[in-house]
Order: C-alpha cells, then structure tokens, then sequence
C-alpha cells in the first residue's frame, strides 16, 4: 500500500485543526508540508512558525518540502518544529552532497525533490544516499494544477535506478495526484502519493484517503 501524505497547501489556514484532525483521523501516513520562498517560486506559502504550531497537535510524520532558495540555511530550524523528512530542491542546491549529510546529521530522513524539466539520471551519484525522491509532477508552486503524463516515464527510470543502490528508496510523486491516477502511479513504481486538492477539495476528506490508500 502507498504512503499516502495529504498536503496541507490545499487546506483551510483559517482552520488547520480540521486540516489536523483529518490527517491523524484518516488511513494518512504522512503530512506534507509545502515551504514556499516566493523565489524559488512564484509563491509564498506557509513556515516555521506555522509547522510549530502544527507540531503541538499531531502525532503523525511531518513530511517537508522546501521551495525555497538556499535551503542548507534552514536544516536545524526545521528539525525544531519537527521535521522528520525534509526534502530540497536538486535545482535549489549547489552543494546537495552536503546538504544531504547536514540534513541526516540532524536525525532527519533526506529527500531530493526533481521539478519536471530535471532528469532522474541526474541523482546517479547521490541516490545511494538518500531516503526519498520527490518526483514533481507540475511546476512547483501551486496546488490544483493538472498532472503532468511524462512522470510515469520518469518513476521507471527511477525505480530502476534505485534497484540497485537503494531498494528502500521512497519515490514520492507530488502535484495532480488523485484517484483518477493513483493506481498507475503506484504500478509504475510509485510508493508515497502527495494529495493536496484532491484530499481537502473533496467532499469526503477521510473516505478519499482511504480510497487512495487502498488503490
Ligand atoms: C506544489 C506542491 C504540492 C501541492 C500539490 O508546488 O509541492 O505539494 O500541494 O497540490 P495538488 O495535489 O493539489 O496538485
Ligand atoms: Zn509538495
């Protein structure tokens, strides 16, 4: 069964302890939470002082993707409100060997997440060496968008890849995931799904989940 990790990006910020109570309360493995800089991206989202107060309540793991330039700056605030798996950017990260280290130094799993234009044959030299690679399938920045097809090629490369360096890789696909297309993700390789839309825009948050979960 995937991993599934509602994104919080698609929330209600006037009432995140909904948003809460439907992540602990659903078959949710995950929370994904996206930083945006306004740089990296053409947006701004949500940061640490918002992660920090979602800490206080949850229980489950906090997944974090930084759009943000220079993310190297931020590795130990972001293990103090209680990162478990953060993730940067290949294209954010001019020194990402290092950055990978400083992020396990801290206790914390390292993710690499690929915009659409990045090929996976870039992370030949670093796959080894880390836990999760977070396959975008729109151009970051914006939750809602339409899922891009090419993806699927892109999982089998990496699932390939990973076969031989690293069995236990998780390979997260994040941006127009839903249950129109969650079964041939996870065929293709795919084992963690990134739901923003498609999980807070439903009627049912907790059934979408489940049926996701269960795909
Ligand atoms: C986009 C974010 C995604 C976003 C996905 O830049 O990284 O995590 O929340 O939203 P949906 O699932 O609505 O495409
Ligand atoms: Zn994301």
């Amino acid at each position: 069964m995937p991993i599934i990790a509602p994104s919080l990006l698609a929330a209600d910020f006037a009432n995140l302890s909904n948003a809460i109570d439907i992540v602990e309360n659903s078959q949710a493995d995950w929370y994904h939470l996206d930083v945006m800089d306004g740089v990296f991206v053409p947006n701004i989202s949500f940061g640490l002082p918002v992660i920090s107060s979602l800490q206080k309540h949850k229980k489950k793991v906090f997944d974090v993707h930084l759009m943000i330039v220079q993310p190297e700056r931020y590795i130990k605030d972001f293990k103090n409100v209680g990162t478990d798996i953060l993730t940067v950017h290949y294209e954010a990260s001019t020194h990402l060997h290092r950055t990978i280290g400083a992020i396990k130094e801290e206790g914390m799993k390292a993710g690499v997440a690929l915009n659409p234009h990045t090929p996976v044959s870039l992370l030949k030299d670093t796959l080894a060496d880390i836990d999760l690679v977070c396959l975008m399938s729109v151009n970051p920045g914006f939750g809602g968008q339409k899922f891009i097809e090419h993806t699927y090629n892109k999982i089998s490369e990496l699932k390939r890849m990973a076969q031989e360096v690293n069995p236990n890789l998780f390979i997260e696909i994040d941006g127009g995931v839903g249950l129109g297309n969650a079964k041939q993700l996870v065929d293709a390789g795919a084992n963690v799904l990134v739901a923003g839309s498609s999980v807070f825009g439903a009627q049912d948050p907790i059934a979408t989940v489940a049926a996701l979960k269960n795909v």
